[in-house]
């Protein structure tokens, strides 16, 4: 860790360049032959905000090469390819107009249905039209609602497969939510399983393509002095926070089904608990670690009521779409308890909320207090561990310290990796940038393995279905706050100590 000197050497120079694919077990296959990238929802949000500027910036980066490389969006509007192409230009605005043009020209556009045969012959020949080898290589990109999820498996199943004779591959990649509770979601897999194998299934959670989520396993793992603190001896609670200081923004009618247990916990938050709490794997490759974040799941014992907050800000009921008695929460601050000999008795408080008074998300993971303390240090604070995942990427630990002076008086005070100061040349890529390319590699590491999927909702469900059944309310709080003040004193409770006084301030900013 820099203590935020920034040193001489240029950053290249300090870093080694060992990448994590050079260290893997795991064969990345050299795959060749030609690609075929279809999106379907082509139209949708999600794939003009995430998918095709994910697409435009690996292929701005060499990994999608025109060519090599055919690009098709298909939806049920009736609209020509330079219709498609326009909307998705202007979710690319800044780039250079030549890469840009070079890229719109990579995409094609099949409009059909999502449940009839028509639609995907027609894709199937578009796209058989243009694979210029034999071993084609089909991704298939759903971004669409869940519910359609089963009829388009079915059709891209019956219409659209690779020729399987030719080598080649076709793999799949779908969005949560898988499902609302452990049936639904059990359903879902078993549809979805009859169609494709779990090879060729790629479910995305987005978290795990972000950089500082894809670097904990290093950081925990790597570094012989977390080693032998990352356990309850030394460990007293981690707070693992999502917050976005906008609400549903148009989306309430979807939000509404769902709430932000399941839209960011089950999933986001809980794929960085299991980072955060899991075993050592017994390699890199995606079947060990998937092993363990699964073990680590079924630790997790059940939820008590008693130690969960939830709350509703003022003015989601006016969003016409939400329901008028809705008691669907858009903040909830729940404790994880992991029954195992590293975490017995640490409390794990995953918290998420929207329309707060910041935007962010990180890890906190807070240390007991020094034994025998002499300096009187527990006033002051305690050692923390933050890990801030999002915006301005960065590490630091919370360490009293002497207060530089004459006085023999201590002070908070930090080790600080800020990643825009310590990598300064190094662009930090998009989350969907790096799982699409993981896709086309056929790397898992970074996708859900179905049993994973499974032990996630069965520590949820019960829960969700008290909050369903109007068994726990959800608890006014005003917008721009920091949330119900309740989960406050839920954290403090959990032994969560705020330091007073201290403020971290990004080396960024404080220039
Ligand atoms: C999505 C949720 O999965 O994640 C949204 O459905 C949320 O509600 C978004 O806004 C947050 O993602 P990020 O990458 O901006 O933190």
């Amino acid at each position: 860790m820099s203590g935020g000197s920034g040193g001489s050497s240029p950053p290249s120079e300090r870093i080694s360049s060992s990448s994590l694919s050079d260290l893997k077990d795991l064969e990345i296959s050299s795959e060749s032959g030609c690609l075929s990238i279809v999106v379907l929802g082509a139209s949708g949000d999600l794939a003009k905000k995430k998918t095709f500027p994910a697409l435009f910036n690996l292929f701005q980066q060499g990994f999608l090469q025109a060519g090599e490389v055919h690009i098709f969006g298909y939806a049920r509007s009736n609209i020509s390819d330079d219709g498609l192409r326009e909307r998705i230009r202007g979710y690319l605005k800044g780039a250079s107009e030549e890469p840009l043009s070079q890229f719109l020209q990579l995409i094609k556009y099949v409009s059909g249905s999502y449940d009839s045969g028509e639609g995907f012959e027609l894709l199937n020949k578009t796209i058989s039209e243009n694979e210029t080898s034999k071993d084609s290589r089909r991704l298939f990109y759903l971004a669409l609602p869940p519910s359609v999820y089963p009829s388009v498996c079915k059709m891209i199943r019956s219409y659209c497969m690779t020729p399987s004779s030719h080598g080649g591959w076709t793999r799949v990649i779908v969005e949560k939510p898988f499902g609302k509770d452990l049936d639904s979601a059990e359903e879902l897999s078993t549809q979805l399983g009859e169609l494709f194998s779990e090879e060729q299934l790629y479910r995305i959670d987005h978290y795990l393509g972000k950089e500082l989520v894809q670097n904990l396993l290093v950081l925990r793992f790597a570094n012989r002095l977390f080693l032998p603190l990352w356990n309850r001896d030394n460990i007293d609670n981690v707070q693992i926070v999502f917050r976005e200081d906008f609400g549903t923004d148009g989306r309430g009618g979807y939000f509404d089904q769902y709430g932000i247990i399941r839209d960011i916990i089950q999933n986001h938050l809980l794929q960085v608990f299991c980072l955060v709490a899991m075993e050592k794997p017994v390699s890199l490759s995606p079947e060990h670690i998937r092993d363990e974040k699964v073990k680590v799941l079924q630790s997790v014992t059940s939820i008590k009521h008693d130690e969960v907050v939830l709350g509703q800000y003022d003015g989601y009921k006016d969003d016409p779409t939400v329901p008028n008695e809705s008691n669907t929460p858009t903040f909830a601050s729940v404790v994880l308890r992991v029954h195992n000999e590293r975490w017995e008795g640490v409390p794990f408080i995953l918290k998420a909320g929207k329309a707060l008074g910041s935007k962010k998300a990180e890890i906190r993971v807070q240390f007991k207090d020094a034994p025998g303390d002499i300096f009187k240090c527990k006033k002051q604070g305690r050692n923390e561990f933050v890990i801030r995942l999002q915006p301005l990427e960065s590490m630091y630990m919370k360490l009293t310290v002497k207060k530089p002076g004459l006085e023999m008086a201590t002070e908070q005070s930090e080790l600080d990796l800020s990643y825009g100061q310590r990598y300064q040349d190094t662009k930090i890529p998009e989350a969907y940038e790096r799982l699409i390319l993981d896709t086309i590699r056929g790397d898992q590491q970074h996708f859900v393995r179905r049993d994973e999927l499974k032990a996630a909702w069965e520590i949820f469900t019960p829960l969700l279905h008290d909050i369903d059944a109007g068994k726990l309310k959800a608890l006014p709080y005003e917008p721009g706050s920091r949330g119900p003040p309740e989960a406050d004193e839920l954290s403090k409770r959990m032994g969560y100590m705020q330091t007073l006084g201290y403020v971290w301030v990004p080396p960024t900013l404080a220039k």
